[in-house]
């Protein structure tokens, strides 16, 4: 048991020894397999013990190590009562949605007993990604990292790092979640906010009964880092920092970035970022740490999770200090980290910006309440895209597409909202006529089109800040601002040359986002709100991109074993 006291984890992962070796040797590429069974594990955190969804009886999930080019077939076969379906965050899926895993989206979910094979290439993407539980709030507990190394033969465009880990940020409850989620939709509330933030699915030592569930890297003085962070967290943004260190951060969602120090990294549920720390101050222990942004009038878990980084050498009783990490409502730090996010766009690693617009999207974020006949006060909380909140369907939204399964969703999903109004003006208590009832509705996007899309946050009921995901691609974000977004003015400020690109962004409280992509991959694509919350409240869409001229641009025949509804 003893074993788990301050976990040291040391990972030797000499790139550049194997990279020198096979730098003339061709790119081949692999197939890598990995076997998932989902099942129910009990684990203890915070002086309780309760029985926790995990994969392979771990907690995170195992990480996926690949490389670029390579073919993976993850056998996902489900133990547990729930229903499952996993996602694999930021992976293109090109022509092959199949893969993706967002139940009732692109696939039904593998039932108690059951199996299925995510089978899917790793095309034209490097750097840390992650995977999740997409059903219900499953993902509590249900993720791990993906780590794609470059070709062989390609080196980071960074210097090397000599060791690499990830960090893998996380939100616990001592309750049961789906219980909690459950009640909580029974009374139309949100469930109880987490009880602790966690890092590698430990919370520290800030905690009760942290002995044990504390994690520590060991690092040795001059040598180079590469953390892969990522923010699993179901609500939370997170700031992260480490007592003492500056960190560079070299990439974001697996795009690389123009390299810049900082001491605070920001983080949003869905997002990844790996940042170089070199190992240059006094050998001893010093905390890492993470703990949320919040700048709306919305109560959450403001507690502080801690890791050590720890000097060879140096004993588990010198005490660390905690790095100063920006207050929770540090809107300012916010705004600056977030504009000093920018594509590498090199040579070898450009920013393919779409310069002109075929398809213009806007679409206004709101929060409400929608009556509920059989919730307890007769009302539930909901959110909405240009008031419209998101019908789950009973089977798969990529089936009804592939197949032409009439009845099952609309392709009416408006691209705009249908009033203009003072978005981010003085409160808005009223809702927008939410329509919640029928068929889901969804966007219909022409193969190959450019898009751009400007997610705008609203008052209505409150402003908040909102991580968008969109499934199937990588966007650029093109601009952001805080009010309205003015048609007029705001473009001109647009940066199209080296915008950062990424798959999950974060909509600032009171602001707007614009993003652009190409549409060049056909399928049904899952948008949404990366808070957990809001996504169950309806805080999503689902846009059909068409099938292109030939077979080679279409979506790919089902496998054989996708689930059944
Ligand atoms: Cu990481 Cu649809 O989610």
């Amino acid at each position: 048991m003893g074993v788990e006291h301050d976990n040291i984890h040391i990972r030797l992962l000499l790139f550049c020894t194997i990279l020198g070796c096979l730098a003339t040797t061709p790119a081949m590429a692999a197939l890598k397999k990995y076997q998932f069974d989902v099942q129910v594990k009990t684990v203890s955190r915070l002086c309780h013990a309760k029985p926790i969804v995990t994969v392979n009886g771990m907690f995170p999930g195992p990480t996926i190590y690949v490389r670029e080019g390579d073919r993976l077939q993850i056998n996902v076969t489900n133990y547990a009562q729930y229903n499952m379906s996993v996602h694999w965050h930021g992976l293109k899926q090109y022509r092959n949605g199949w893969a993706d895993g967002p139940a009732y989206i692109t696939q039904c979910p593998v039932q108690t007993g059951q199996s299925y094979t995510y089978d899917f290439n790793v095309t034209g993407q490097r750097g840390t990604l992650w995977w999740h539980a997409h059903i219900s709030w499953l993902r509590a507990t249900v993720y791990g990292a993906i780590v794609i190394l470059p070709q062989q033969g390609t080196p980071y465009p960074f210097p090397q790092p000599d060791f690499e880990f990830e960090l893998v940020l996380g939100e616990w409850w001592n309750t049961d979640v789906e219980e909690d989620v459950k009640q909580g939709n029974k009374l139309g509330l949100p469930p109880k906010t987490s009880d602790a933030h966690t890092i590698n699915g430990k919370p520290g030592p800030l905690f009760p009964c942290s002995e044990k569930h504390t994690n520590a890297i060991e690092v040795e003085q001059g040598k180079t880092y590469l953390l892969r962070i990522v923010n699993a967290a179901l609500n939370d943004e997170l700031f992260f920092a480490i007592d003492g260190h500056k960190m560079t951060v070299v990439e974001i969602d697996a795009v690389y970035t123009k390299p810049f120090s900082t001491e605070t990294i920001l983080i949003a549920p869905g997002q990844t970022t790996n940042v170089l720390v070199r190992a240059n101050q006094l050998p001893g222990r010093y905390f890492m740490a993470a703990r949320p942004f919040m700048d709306a009038p919305i109560s959450i878990d403001n507690k502080t999770a801690a890791a050590i980084l720890q000097y060879k050498g140096i004993p588990n009783f010198v005490l660390p200090t905690l790095p100063q990490l920006p207050s929770l409502n540090n809107t300012a730090y916010a705004l600056s980290y977030n504009a000093k996010l920018r594509s590498l766009n090199s040579k070898q690693f450009p920013a393919a910006v779409p310069r002109k617009v075929d398809r213009r999207l806007f679409y206004t974020i709101g929060l409400g309440v929608n009556p509920c006949e059989d919730c307890l006060n007769g009302t539930q909380m909901a959110a909405s895209l240009n008031n419209i909140t998101f019908v789950m369907p009973k089977i798969g939204l990529l089936q009804a597409h592939y197949y032409n399964l009439k009845g099952v969703f609309k392709m009416d999903f408006p691209d705009r909202p249908p009033t203009v109004f003072n978005y981010t003006g003085a409160p808005l208590t009223a809702n927008l006529k939410t329509s919640v009832s029928g068929q889901p509705r969804l966007s219909k996007i022409a193969f190959n089109s450019t898009v751009e899309l400007v997610l705008q946050d609203t008052n209505l009921l409150s402003v908040e800040s909102h991580p968008f995901h969109l499934h199937g691609y990588n966007f650029f974000v093109v601009g952001s601002g805080i009010g309205n977004f003015d048609p007029v003015k705001d473009p001109a400020k647009y940066n199209l040359v080296d915008p950062p690109e990424r798959n999950t962004v974060g909509v600032p409280t009171g602001g707007w986002t614009a993003i652009r992509f190409r549409a060049d991959n056909p399928g049904v694509w899952f948008m949404h709100c990366h808070l957990e919350l809001h996504t169950g409240w309806g805080l999503k869409m689902a846009f059909v991109v068409e099938n292109g001229p030939d077979k080679d641009h279409s979506i790919r025949p089902p496998p054989k074993d996708l689930p059944p509804c």
